[in-house]
């Protein structure tokens, strides 16, 4: 059983209760989100446990997830994607089995642009590039039921195409368009992203109503501090180290660029673009039962 890492109490009937589970090999903060009155409950951003050493994959996090809404007597009604994420595993296939099969998986509609960019990049026939491996693609403004609480999707590109992000009562799930004050913002290098897209994304957030709250995707806290699920618009405003209020896109853009420069790639980076695309599922297995990830090696000029 695992235990949440924090727990928010909806502030008032508007607002969901939050649950964040930290998943530290990551860094990545999965949250549970529900609604008091009917017990309904969303998952956003899961983890599958995966060890690139020995290319073994486990359930342990996502088992946890399970044994935790089980307890709660939580009805989970969706399984969230905020955007393919390249440094994690989504377990989002897993649950939605080990949840009866019916619960929907959804992800913002631009998931086409990423699918057909690493459609070419893994070599990966056939293999569509319709997001039909989802359950429901986003777009900016859909509605997104959580028992009786008011919900909407924004769509937030920058970090990447796709990327979208939950607004639930007065509590918004940003992925990884913008982090924690101290931290400031995520990379905007990866195909498709978008340093301008990302501040525009980011003051998207900022421009909300001060007391809301943003819950981040990723949390790489300084040594002083413990890992934080969420600052209010408030607090992001007044202290995100590179959007507080007062930055301007010029500034923000170039800064994002050359830090962007410097950044390598992600640890699971592979495997989690194959199984991320495919909305949680793994490549098929050959006639002999083997699952493999594609490795693109690249190789100097004229080797
Ligand atoms: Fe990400």
């Amino acid at each position: 059983m695992s235990r949440p890492t924090f727990f928010n109490k909806a502030a008032n009937s508007n607002d969901c209760n939050v649950y964040g589970f930290f998943e530290k090999s990551t860094s990545t903060w999965t949250y549970l989100v529900s609604d008091d009155e009917t017990r309904e409950a969303f998952i956003i951003d899961s983890v599958l446990d995966y060890d690139p050493i020995s290319s073994r994959i486990s359930t342990d996090t996502a088992d946890g997830l399970l044994d935790f809404v089980k307890e709660q007597n939580l009805k989970v009604t969706r399984i969230l994607e905020t955007h393919a994420h390249a440094d994690h595993l989504t377990a989002a296939q897993y649950l939605k089995r080990r949840l009866g099969g019916n619960v929907p998986v959804g992800i913002g509609k631009h998931i086409t642009k990423v699918q057909a960019t690493f459609k070419s990049t893994y070599g990966l026939h056939p293999f569509a590039t319709d997001g039909s491996q989802f359950d429901t693609l986003f777009s900016d403004g859909d509605e997104v039921k959580l028992g009786s609480l008011k919900s909407q999707v924004l769509h937030l590109p920058g970090h990447t195409p796709d990327h979208v992000g939950y607004l639930i009562g007065e509590s918004v799930f940003t992925g990884d368009s913008i982090f924690m004050p101290d931290v400031g913002s995520a990379r905007s290098d990866f195909p498709g992203g978008s340093a301008t897209d990302l501040f525009a994304s980011a003051n998207r957030l900022l421009a909300l109503p001060p007391h809301y709250r943003l819950y981040v995707g990723h949390d790489y806290p300084p040594t002083e501090r413990q890992e934080t699920g969420y600052a209010t618009v408030a607090e992001q405003r007044e202290m995100n180290k590179h959007l507080k209020s007062g930055t301007g896109e010029n500034e923000f853009v170039e800064w994002r660029a050359e830090r962007d420069a410097t950044l390598a790639s992600p640890r699971l980076l592979h495997a989690s673009l194959q199984v991320n695309l495919r909305a949680g599922a793994l490549p098929d297995a050959d006639e002999e039962g083997r699952i493999f990830f594609k490795l693109p090696v690249r190789v100097p000029a004229g080797f």
